[in-house]
C-alpha cells in the first residue's frame, strides 16, 4: 500500500478490478455486476477507505445538475442517491430543506403490505436551486437499542412533514408512526431550534382520539396549522386543527372523502383556494391520483379528478403523491413531489418532481422527461 490511507488504486488492485470500476461503485452507478460491487464494497469497508475531499469535490462538479429528470436516480452532491422518501420541503432564508424517509437498508418481507424496511430515520438535504442537494444526514435517527421505543428500527417512520412554530420558536416535525402491522397508527412529534439540527422526539398522539396513518400538515399565513391524516383504516381523510404550539389537536376536525380511501395527501393554497392531491390505497403499488378543491381547509372538498396527463397518467406515472410546494421567486409556480416506490427494493425508490400547470382552477400535472424552472 502506498501510504497509510488507501487510495482508489489500492482498492482496485486488491479487488482485481480497474480504478474506474471502484469509482463506479463509489458513485452508485448501476452497471457494475452485483458480485463485483459487493466485493469492492467489502474491501472499501475492510481497508477503511474514504474518498478524499478533492475526489468529493470532483464528484460534486461532475454531477452538478441544472434540470429535473423524473424517475431517474437523483444523486446528492457527494454522488449518492438521495434518501428522502415520502418527504416535504421547507423554505427558509433562501434555503430549501428536503426532509424525507431514509430507506437505505435491505427490504424485508412484511405480512400486511408484502415488503417493508427497518426504519432508518428522517434525512435532511439542503439546496438553493432545487436541483443540487447536500446531504446533512439523519436529523431524527431511528433507535437501535430499545425495541419498546416508538422510533425503534422495527417500527414504521413515514412521511415526515416540518413546519415552523413562531410561538415556541421551534421547527415541528410530524411523522406517521406505526408498528409493523400498521395497528399503532399515531402521529409522532419532534422539535428542533433550527431547521436542520438534531430533532428532539416528544412522543406520539392520536389526533382527536382517531387513527392516523398517511399525513401532511398545512400552515396558513397567519400561523394557524392543520393536520390532514388518513383515518378509519384509511377509509376517510380527517382535517384537524392544531393547537397554537402545534403539539396537539384542538377538537375541531372534519371527516372528508368519507369511505373513499384516500391517502398520501399533499395540500397547498393557491389564489385563496385549497387544493388536496391524494392517492388511492394500494400499498406500494401505484393507482390513480385525484385532487379536490375547497374554499375552507376544513371542507367541504369538491373532488375534481385526476390531474395527471401523459403516459401512465392513470397510475400517477407509477408513483404516489408526497408533497406540493410553491417555488420562491416565481409567480404561480408549484412543484408536485411523488415517490416512485420500488417495493422489492424500497431503498431504490425514485422521485418524480413535476411542475403544476393551472387552466383556470383546473390543475394539470403533465409528464415531462426532463424540465427546469424556466417552465414557470
Ligand atoms: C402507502 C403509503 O402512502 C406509504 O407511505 C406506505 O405506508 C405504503 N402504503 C406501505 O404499503
Amino acid at each position: 500500500m502506498s501510504s497509510n490511507k488507501p487510495t482508489i488504486k489500492d482498492i482496485a488492485s486488491a479487488a482485481g478490478v480497474s480504478a474506474q470500476t471502484v469509482s463506479r461503485v463509489l458513485n452508485h452507478k448501476p452497471d457494475v455486476a452485483p458480485e463485483t460491487r459487493q466485493h469492492v464494497q467489502q474491501l472499501i469497508t475492510d481497508l477503511d477507505f474514504s474518498p478524499s475531499e478533492a475526489a468529493r469535490s470532483l464528484v460534486r462538479q461532475r454531477s452538478k445538475r441544472n434540470s429535473f429528470i423524473p424517475g431517474k436516480v437523483w444523486n446528492d452532491e457527494d454522488g449518492n442517491p438521495i434518501q428522502a422518501h415520502g418527504g416535504c420541503i421547507l423554505h427558509e432564508n433562501g434555503i430549501y430543506y428536503w426532509f424525507g424517509e431514509n430507506k437505505d437498508t435491505p427490504t424485508k418481507k412484511n405480512r400486511l403490505i408484502g415488503f417493508n424496511v427497518d426504519a432508518v430515520g428522517v434525512s435532511c438535504y439542503t439546496s438553493t436551486d432545487l436541483y443540487n442537494w447536500k446531504n446533512l444526514g439523519l436529523v431524527l435517527p431511528a433507535v437501535k437499542d430499545n425495541p419498546a421505543h416508538e422510533l425503534h428500527i422495527n417500527k414504521i417512520i413515514e412521511r415526515p412533514k416540518v413546519i415552523y412554530n413562531a410561538l415556541t420558536q421551534k421547527y415541528v416535525m410530524f411523522l406517521h408512526l406505526d408498528t409493523e402491522d400498521y395497528q399503532f397508527a399515531r402521529v409522532g412529534l419532534a422539535v428542533c431550534d433550527q431547521p436542520a439540527g438534531q430533532y428532539e422526539f416528544l412522543g406520539s398522539f392520536s389526533p382527536n382520539q382517531a387513527e392516523s396513518r398517511d399525513l401532511t400538515v398545512f400552515k396558513e399565513d397567519d400561523g394557524k396549522a392543520y393536520l390532514l391524516h388518513s383515518s378509519e383504516w384509511n377509509a376517510t381523510l380527517y382535517v384537524a386543527e392544531l393547537s397554537a404550539d402545534y403539539r396537539k389537536t384542538t377538537g375541531v376536525f372534519t371527516r372528508n372523502f368519507v369511505k373513499a380511501s384516500r391517502e398520501a395527501p399533499a395540500v397547498f393554497k393557491r389564489q385563496g383556494k385549497y387544493y388536496c392531491l391524494s392517492s388511492g390505497c394500494t400499498g406500494w403499488d401505484p393507482n390513480t391520483a385525484e385532487y379536490a378543491v375547497a374554499e375552507n381547509i376544513l371542507g367541504p372538498w369538491k373532488v375534481i379528478g385526476n390531474p395527471c396527463l401523459g403516459p401512465n397518467s392513470n397510475q400517477t406515472f407509477f408513483s404516489q403523491s408526497a408533497f406540493v410546494f410553491p417555488v420562491s421567486g416565481y409567480n404561480d409556480a408549484y412543484i408536485a413531489m411523488f415517490d416512485q416506490w420500488k417495493k422489492e427494493d424500497i431503498g431504490s425508490s425514485r422521485y418524480l418532481w413535476l411542475p403544476i400547470r393551472f387552466e383556470g382552477e383546473q390543475m394539470v400535472i403533465e409528464w415531462l422527461d426532463e424540465w427546469d424552472l424556466s417552465v414557470f
